[in-house]
């Protein structure tokens, strides 16, 4: 295996990591406590123990339901700061980090509040040693677009500090299509897009989220593998996937590490990226995601070093910074 502390010393980007899923079962407990929220379990191992998933939605079912104990900007400030500690120690240098706005203003959560204690934990971290992030604000796609419209709305009228738009949550049976007109209105407002595609939908959902929403990226994109003419036109564009090794295991989206299609992706000259998704609960993060598929694949020294400098390459930095960094 590849020492962790070389792994760790390489400068690395993330580009797919969901704040709330980075909320360890230790800071849901703490923050349970804070706020007089009675919860099921005693305990962050009790909790902990309940992660095991058989889908994408059985995860969604216990992320969403945790989130609950996020209320306050100063939560999010903590939530923040917390994951660019951790992302800092493992060599992360800069994240693009995705939120959930619809999931927060459900529960009566102002969007402004949310995006204030990010930037306030963020913030504090830059300040402290220098970590740099963007935040990418996603829309749930099993919600209605009307909602989507909306929360693009609120996010506009608060002028949030953010860099682009994404779609997440359950992939299959609510296609990219739906929100043409979404990302349409993003783009007009200046916004990077992205879009989760192709984690437990087909090709044919990779090649909707570029049709439809115009997407710079595409997190996961695994599935595009299944057609060899999607992968040689992602290798023409250098369209960036953004994928998840640990997710993928864990979300059972691949039987295992050992089939994993990015060896075929990197093969195939796609421009892949190593990321960690939602760190909390799929038991590692984006140095630790490095380490299984150095691992797994025998990646040496140059091959892993392509990878961290493929994701400078995909990040929305400014030119400057990407040479910097390389
Ligand atoms: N996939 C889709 N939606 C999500 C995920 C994911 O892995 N994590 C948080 N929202
Ligand atoms: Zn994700």
């Amino acid at each position: 295996p590849v020492p962790t502390s070389r792994l760790r010393e390489l400068p690395k980007v993330e580009l797919h990591v969901h704040i709330e899923g980075t909320l360890e079962p230790e800071l849901v407990l703490e923050l349970a406590r804070d706020a007089g929220i009675a919860l099921p379990y005693r305990d962050a191992d009790t909790l902990r123990g309940r992660y095991v998933f058989a889908d994408l939605q059985s995860f969604l079912d216990i992320y969403y339901e945790n989130l609950g104990v996020l209320r306050r900007r100063h939560d999010f400030a903590r939530l923040a700061y917390q994951y660019a500690s951790r992302a800092h120690a493992g060599g992360v240098v800069h994240a693009e980090v995705f939120f959930d706005p619809q999931a927060h203003r459900s529960r009566g959560v102002a969007v402004a509040d949310v995006v204030a204690g990010l930037v306030e934990g963020f913030d504090r971290a830059f300040g402290e040693f220098g970590f740099t992030t963007e935040l990418i604000a996603c829309f749930l796609r099993d919600r209605p677009v009307a909602e989507a419209l909306e929360t693009l709305d609120e996010l506009t009228a608060c002028r949030a500090a953010i860099v682009g738009v994404g779609l997440d949550s359950a992939e299959v049976g609510h296609p990219a299509s739906l929100f043409t007109e979404v990302f349409a209105r993003a783009a007009d407002l200046g916004l990077r897009r992205v879009a989760h595609a192709g984690e437990e939908g087909g090709p044919d959902s990779v090649r909707a989220a570029i049709d439809h929403l115009g997407v710079e990226r595409v997190d996961h994109g695994i599935r595009s593998v299944d057609d060899p003419d999607l992968v040689a036109e992602l290798v023409a564009r250098q369209m960036p996937l953004t994928v998840c090794p640990l997710s993928n295991v864990r979300l059972q989206a691949v039987a295992d590490l050992a089939v994993h299609p990015l060896p075929d992706l990197i093969a195939a000259g796609v421009l892949v990226t190593i990321n960690s998704d939602d760190p909390a609960y799929f038991g590692g993060y984006a140095d630790d995601n490095f380490a299984v598929v150095a691992d797994a694949f025998a990646l040496d020294d140059p091959a892993l070093a392509a990878l961290a400098d493929n994701s400078v390459t995909a990040s929305f930095l400014p030119d400057a910074r990407k040479a910097e960094l390389r």
